[in-house]
């Protein structure tokens, strides 16, 4: 195949491209210099939030707003978002999910150096492919204190129908500083679940749903007989939500932004950073709870509300009944496979997670981030990741700068089940760089579990 030499801006430095094999070139993503089609700024402070309308509390944001605010683009515009840093710390932002440009994903120290106080950044991209994403801070436990929005990327042409939609960002509330067991933080050591587990997930003090706790729903207004789809994110740091909505089976048409072969489920799990859009169709008037329940947790559920009346509506609405047809990752199928994926890997790595002994740390192949070696791959490969659960609890693994294959779905973000679970991903090496590969609860991450996967 031919060579060709690409510059990557940062620490990356000079990067080989190659021939994929198929005849097609893999060399590094340019940066985007195109006129913008969509220019935000977004301010990252300290301001106050209103959970209840009784109850403020401190909170990280963007623009003053919690969850941040949506950014919303069609599929293949260029979208510049220049971060003002008003905090008293380093930030950076990071777009979870889309493939960008590696100078602009946003890991501190990896692909930019983290802005400083008081400096501006600015990340310029293509937005593509449609689909739901967020973005967050990718700087230690920022996004726990509340600096996430949602991002989402409109198709040109929708698989599925339907006449409304709204964006539902899950989250788990915690007021004040978050920190590290090993830190003197609220989630280790004795007592609570989070003892016997091993685990960190702190109490958190809610769960919320578009920045608003249970006893504050929002409500969604619809129509009946109108197709709505609902966006969902798990913005959590360290929650898997069950999700339903009462009276109403669901309609499965995207994980992770990818679309898939509609599939109809009364219910879906996700771990921190993994995405569903759904559609739902409004047959059944009255008032009906959207409910997302921490499944490693004991706190009430999160909670929206749709509505639509003939009968007046103003009672309590309606709790869903338990789950009989719960959506499995094996019901996913995406509406295209991934290109560059076939059953023969020209490179495997085998990597198993756990729990560090003695300290809180927790590890993958015994190693802690960020003195932890790169997983090395070269340009245009076929890539498998083994993954194997040594720990008792669950993994939410992340993939930067890529979509994998998992089974017959696309995603970009996996639970790893606890107790010897085992997944493994399959990816085509085609957007050089460094990228972090890692657990995406907040504080597994914090305390080691992630690499770089680096191209050579
Ligand atoms: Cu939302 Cu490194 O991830
Ligand atoms: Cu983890």
């Amino acid at each position: 195949g031919t060579t060709t030499l690409g510059a990557l801006a940062g620490c990356a430095g000079q990067l080989p491209g190659t021939d994929d094999g198929g005849g097609r070139e893999v060399s590094p993503r340019p940066t985007v210099t195109a006129e913008p089609d969509t220019s935000v700024s977004l301010t990252a402070a300290s301001g106050t939030i209103r959970p209840t309308p009784d109850t403020s509390t401190t909170n990280w944001m963007y623009e003053g707003q919690f969850p941040g605010p949506e950014l919303r683009v069609q599929e293949g515009d260029v979208l510049s978002v220049e971060l003002t840093n008003d905090l008293q710390e380093e930030t950076t932002i990071h777009w979870h999910g889309v493939p960008v440009p590696n100078p602009v994903d946003g890991v501190p120290n990896v692909t930019q150096d983290p802005i400083a106080s008081g400096n501006t950044f600015t990340y310029t991209f293509r937005a593509e492919p449609a689909g739901t994403y967020f973005y967050h801070s990718h700087v230690g436990l920022q996004l726990d204190r509340g600096l996430l929005g949602p991002l989402i990327v409109e198709e040109r042409e929708p698989h599925v129908e339907y006449d409304r939609e709204y964006v539902v960002v899950v989250d788990d509330y915690l007021p004040g500083e978050p920190k590290l067991p090993s830190d003197g933080g609220r989630g280790g050591g004795m007592g609570g679940r989070g003892g016997m587990m091993g685990d960190v997930r702190p109490p958190y003090e809610g769960l919320l749903i578009n920045g608003r706790l249970p006893e504050n729903p929002q409500t969604f207004d619809v129509t009946e007989g109108e197709r709505v789809r609902f966006r969902f994110v798990n913005a959590s740091s360290a929650t898997v939500f069950g999700v339903r909505i009462a009276g109403h089976e669901m309609t499965v048409t995207h994980t992770d932004g990818r679309p898939v072969e509609p599939v109809d489920a009364d219910s879906f799990v996700f771990g921190a950073g993994e995405r569903y859009d759904v559609v739902v169709e409004a047959t059944n008037p009255g008032r009906w709870f959207v409910q997302a329940d921490a499944l490693d947790g004991n706190e009430p559920p999160a909670r929206a509300a749709v509505e639509y009346e003939s009968t007046g509506g103003s009672g309590t609405p309606q709790t869903p009944s338990s789950s009989s047809n719960r959506l499995q990752y094996g019901d996913l199928r995406a509406l295209s496979s991934l290109d560059g994926v076939s059953d023969d890997p020209d490179r495997t790595f085998d990597l198993t997670l756990s729990r560090g002994r003695g300290e809180y740390v927790w590890t993958i192949d015994g190693q802690t981030y960020p003195d932890a070696d790169p997983l090395n791959i070269r340009p245009g490969e076929h890539v498998r990741i083994r993954m194997t659960n040594q720990s008792p609890v669950v993994h939410p693994m992340h993939l930067h700068g890529h979509f994998f294959q998992v089974g017959n779905a696309v995603k970009d973000t996996v639970i790893v089940p606890g107790h010897r679970g085992q997944v493994t991903i399959d990816f085509h090496a085609d957007n050089p760089g460094r990228w972090l590969f890692h657990c995406h609860n907040l504080y597994h991450l914090d305390a080691g579990m992630a690499r770089v996967v680096r191209y050579v």
